[in-house]
């Protein structure tokens, strides 16, 4: 029976980081609740790890606190603080069995010999390595490195796991493999979880809430549903899945003017904008035959990815392109080929809005 271990709540308050007159991280606040599974995502060199170091007290924030539970952890070392770690690269002890790198954390606490060989049999189940007990780092795979890296982290059954970038030294399919293991895992054991990653296609896939950051500051914090449905900013709607973005001009009310033509739109527009952007996901936008549809296209490029094919259209009216992504069946009814005229509808209530 595998211990149940207890996630804990993290409250971040007004986090700030700077590296002498470089701010890294404006002002952070971020509540992340037990048994959760956060992603922070965002381009490279957007404050990720430094996050994560200060949330682990292996840097030291410039203003701001931290709180588990109801623990104010602002200025405790990292050993007084309740976190197991997993790093990019899998930094076990190469001289160490599998074993003795899972059991490492709880020697450190002090725990018995008996009760360390029970709970290390326990984890190598956990993460299915049962039989690779004695052998050493270098005679297992990536993967499987990583899984024991994971195992040593949760060892002593801390309150809150960090993942820094833990698959991305993997290949695809051991990666999407152990995305499933890891989210399985985690759920079973109701850790609290941080995942740092630079792949959308990872936060959207694990996470119960994905934390979007952009130049030391939080975009927008949402579900995966609600991050790709009804992204904050351009930036969040650029950034998590494909976009078409169309310049306009606001008119009055809910309308707005694309070439010479008018829009009503549905969702809610930014405050008054001398032009805005007006934005689509490729999956949104309908293609129809010639005369049916509003806009007037040629179709220039069509690229086969399995499930669906994504065309690139230029409309005749306006300069514009749009990427349109179209299922195989639709575009054998549509006759769909490049050079051909084809009609398309953008649905008012599939385009967003953002401040130009
Ligand atoms: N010790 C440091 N001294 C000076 N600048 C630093 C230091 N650590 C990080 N930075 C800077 O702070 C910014 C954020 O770095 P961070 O490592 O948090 O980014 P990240 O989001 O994890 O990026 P990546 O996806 O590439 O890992 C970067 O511009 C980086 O150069
Ligand atoms: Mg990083």
């Amino acid at each position: 029976m595998t211990q149940q271990t207890q996630g804990s709540r993290l409250e971040i308050q007004g986090v700030q980081k700077n590296f002498g007159d470089f701010t890294a991280l404006k002002s952070i606040d971020l509540t992340i609740e037990p048994g959760e599974l956060v992603c922070f995502l965002g381009p490279s060199g957007c404050g990720k790890t430094t996050l994560l170091r200060i949330i682990a007290g292996l840097e030291q924030q410039s203003a701001g606190q931290l709180f588990q539970g109801s623990d104010d952890i602002s200025l405790k070392p990292p050993k007084d603080r309740d976190f197991g770690i997993v790093f990019q690269s899998y930094a076990l002890f190469p001289n160490m069995t599998v074993c003795d790198n899972i059991a490492y954390g709880l020697r450190s606490i002090g725990m018995g010999k008996t009760q360390i060989k029970a709970r290390v049999s326990e984890l190598l189940e956990l993460i299915g390595l049962s039989d690779h007990a004695k052998k050493y780092p270098a005679q297992l795979s990536g993967g499987q490195q990583q899984r024991v890296a994971l195992a040593r982290a949760l060892a002593p059954s801390p309150g809150l796991l960090l993942l820094d970038e833990p698959l991305s030294a993997l290949d695809a399919k051991v990666r999407h493999h152990l995305r499933s293991e890891i989210r399985n895992l985690q759920k079973k054991l109701g850790v609290t979880t941080i995942l740092v990653t630079h792949d959308q296609e990872e936060a959207l896939a694990m996470a119960d809430r994905v934390v979007v950051m952009n130049n030391g500051v939080i975009e927008q914090v949402g579900t995966p549903l609600e991050i790709y449905q009804q992204p904050k900013s351009a930036f969040v709607a650029e950034f998590i899945g494909a976009m078409n973005f169309i310049d306009s001009a606001p008119l009055n009310g809910q309308r707005v003017k694309v070439g010479n033509r008018e829009l009503e739109l549905v969702r809610p527009m930014p405050e008054v904008q001398d032009s805005v952007r007006l934005a689509i996901r490729p999956e949104d936008v309908h293609l129809m035959p010639v005369g049916d549809g509003d806009w007037e296209g040629r179709v220039e490029a069509m690229d086969y990815l399995g499930a669906f094919i994504r065309t690139q259209i230029r409309l005749s009216d306006v300069e514009l392109d749009l990427v349109v992504d179209v299922d195989p069946r639709s575009a054998r009814q549509l006759d769909l080929v490049v050079g051909r005229s084809i009609c398309l509808h953008l649905p008012s209530d599939a385009l967003h809005c953002f401040a130009a």
